[in-house]
């Protein structure tokens, strides 16, 4: 989180400036923009891990070395209407910690998607409240809030460039090759890139059209792995997909969550057994939770969905 907010802090001010806000802000730093002098002097003042010397105009390399700060996200009490009448999510209690991989299922409208979409800020809760590691989600500037977050859904955009200027989504000039090859190799991109006459300097053409559907999808993963955000939002990234196409893809959104808050919208339930814990919504409530073991043997609403998908 907050790894915007960081640099431009850093971006604008000295070294030092950028650190007390980070610091306000509970911030992890490992790396921050200044010389020498000042480098060491937010390491003793401000008692972080360590930090790196990088010049103040390679913002890039400065922002590689700021660890992404994990995100514990918080619903507090949250009901939300689209229409003043009748409540799409209501009494919303629900505390995701830092890493954790939490599947939300429920029937169509149970209020799956209208979650993510306050989590994401394109609604407000009508009551109640958002926060991400303890503040607000209002209090951010929204455009930096939202940088935290990455999407794979089946509505993969790519745009008529390069392979690798779409794995870094119009950041090219910004971001090391390193950083695109092994957002490739983590994503199981790598393997149909190799074949590309071209490779990373290949063309994709207009919204992708030479591509496959799973090596889009896979593509827009390597994109996710490449923007390294806190937060990763998957809406039934898998479907539609051949089984050995799957097993890629799938491997790849598991290698990508590591040391992610992940928040999985699942339609088939067999793709999310090992989630951490499984979130059953009914009609804009959550009815109940727990793994998918806890939930079968409890033979509530989740059995009973689960036995209906066999
Ligand atoms: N833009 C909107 N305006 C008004 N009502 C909406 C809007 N979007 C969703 N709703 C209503 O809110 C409720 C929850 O919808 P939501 O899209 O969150 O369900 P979902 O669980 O994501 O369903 P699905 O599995 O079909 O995607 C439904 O009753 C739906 O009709
Ligand atoms: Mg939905």
């Amino acid at each position: 989180m907050y790894k915007r907010q960081v640099v431009s802090a850093a971006a604008g001010a000295t070294g030092s400036m950028a650190g007390q806000i980070a610091k306000l802000r509970g911030c992890k730093v490992i790396g921050i923009v200044g010389s020498d002098e000042k480098a060491q002097l937010i390491v003793d003042e401000f008692g972080f891990d360590a930090a790196i010397n990088y010049k103040t105009d390679d913002i890039t390399a400065a922002v590689a070395a700021l660890a992404p700060e994990g995100a514990d996200i918080y619903f507090d009490n949250v009901s939300f209407s689209y229409d003043n009448n009748k409540p799409s999510l209501k009494n919303i209690t629900l505390s995701i910690k830092q890493g954790e991989t939490v599947a939300l299922v429920g029937s169509t409208g149970s209020g799956k998607t209208t979650l993510v979409n306050l989590l994401t800020r394109f609604y407000s809760p009508t009551e109640g409240k958002i926060a991400i590691n303890n503040e607000d989600i209002n209090s951010f500037d929204l455009e930096s809030y939202r940088s935290n977050f990455s999407f794979v859904d089946q509505n993969v955009r790519l745009f008529n460039d390069t392979i690798s200027g779409n794995i870094a989504f119009g950041q090219k000039d910004k971001m090391p090759m390193d950083s695109i090859i092994n957002a490739a190799n983590v994503s199981n991109s790598i393997e149909f890139i190799e074949k590309l006459d071209n490779k990373f300097d290949s063309d994709i053409g207009e919204d992708g059209v030479t591509l496959s559907g799973g090596q889009r999808q896979r593509l827009s993963i390597a994109r996710a792995i490449a923007k390294d955000s806190a937060i990763l939002i998957l809406d039934e990234a898998t479907s539609a997909l051949d089984s050995a196409t799957e097993k890629l893809v799938q491997s790849a959104i598991t290698k990508m969550q590591k040391g992610r808050t992940t928040i999985i919208i699942a339609h088939r339930l067999s793709t999310i057994q090992n989630a951490d814990r499984i979130i059953v919504l009914k009609e804009g409530a959550i009815i109940e939770q727990g793994s998918h073991k806890e939930l079968i043997k409890a033979s509530g609403e989740y059995a009973k969905l689960n036995q209906q998908q066999l």
